[in-house]
């Protein structure tokens, strides 16, 4: 059997644990030639090929990022996109191809696989929303990250008496601004899953400042969202489209508590640093699971699925039941991080 394998969209600590882990599988237990292609989709629409044995993966584990390179590139929304996959494919006489993604990669691969191609894809992004599984790849190590980020930002506000306020990453959902905000004692989360009131955040604010503390740790997802009918959702809204309000949500909501309360504050957004750098045991473990998953799916004649950790298991999720899916954090958690503000 010949085995394609692609990682796309954006990059993550552990994507390279599942190569290897995929590379190892298929050319030993099993005895299949892997083929790798360059930067997501992009390479397989240009043939950008390279083959992978064991010499490729060596010492790959604790490295970052991804050996195959990364693109946000969507075959099916380009002009001859589709056809110039599946005319690669051919060529290279692919079996089964294993795409390592988040939503983006995992819709293309549905597109793909609905063209008559067997498709199996691991779930991998720090954003921890795709649907299906316990978690993606690159997410533990994005809340590692950010939890180090607090406790460091944690003792400068105190030292200077300052609302902090740090800008993590999660566009649909605040899995990392619920996690690291526990983990690292955050006094504020706010998170796409439930639109925020700036003035309920000030007036807390106040409160805490005159009854028990000097500083504040604010935490805020990237995706979230000031309350609908409110002035800063009516001025998000302008500034999303450039015409009044440039820049992103941290800056808008640390620029608010400034403003409405006078207290001394700063703004940190952790940006790509979470995305950067050694992945986590967890992660790697997570990554070699999925890969050695993949494989022998792939052996199975399975396709349009995905691996998925349910528990303390890995098992297969139609790519069906999951497409178009934001998996969002569930209201406990969201709780859990309100009653220890
Ligand atoms: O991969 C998910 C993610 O890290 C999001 O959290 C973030 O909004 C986005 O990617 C950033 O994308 P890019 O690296 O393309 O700027």
């Amino acid at each position: 059997m010949r085995i394609g394998l692609l990682t796309g969209g954006g990059d993550c600590p552990g994507l390279n644990a599942a190569i290897r882990a995929v590379v190892k599988q298929a050319t030993g237990e099993y005895g299949y030639t892997v083929t790798g292609f360059r930067n997501g989709w992009r390479g397989v629409v240009d043939g950008d090929v390279v083959p992978l044995g064991r010499p490729d993966i060596r010492n790959v584990l604790p490295v970052g990022g991804t050996l195959l390179g990364t693109a946000r590139f969507h075959p099916h929304a380009e002009d001859g996109g589709l056809d110039g996959v599946l005319a690669t494919l051919e060529a290279e006489r692919i079996d089964s191809l294993i795409c390592i993604g988040g939503d983006g990669t995992l819709h293309a691969a549905q597109q793909v696989a609905q063209a008559g191609v067997d498709v199996v894809a691991i779930p991998k992004t720090i954003d921890n929303d795709v649907e299906g599984t316990d978690l993606s790849i690159g997410f533990h190590t994005a809340v590692n990250i950010a939890t180090e980020a607090l406790d460091r930002v944690h003792t400068t506000a105190e030292s200077h008496n300052r609302v902090m306020v740090v800008e993590v990453m999660g566009r649909h959902a605040g899995w990392i601004a619920v996690n690291a905000g526990i983990a690292g004692g955050a006094e504020v989360v706010l998170a796409p899953e439930e639109p925020f009131d700036i003035e309920a955040v000030v007036k807390y604010l106040r409160h805490r400042h005159r009854a028990h503390a000097n500083f504040s740790i604010v935490v805020v997802a990237e995706g979230a969202l000031p309350k609908a009918g409110s002035a800063m959702e009516y001025e998000q809204a302008l500034g999303r489209f450039g015409e009044i309000v440039a820049g992103s949500i941290g800056e808008r909501v640390a620029a608010e508590i400034a403003e409405r309360t006078g207290f001394d504050t700063r703004l940190t957004v952790l940006g790509h640093v979470q995305r950067g750098g050694e992945p986590t045991p967890t992660d790697r473990i997570l990554g070699s699971r999925f890969g050695v998953a993949a494989v022998d799916a792939a052996s199975r004649g399975e396709s349009q699925v995905m691996t998925a950790l349910r528990g303390e298991s890995v098992v297969m999720v139609p790519l069906a039941e999951i497409a178009g899916k934001v998996k969002h954090v569930p209201s406990e958690l969201l709780r859990v991080a309100q009653v220890l503000a």
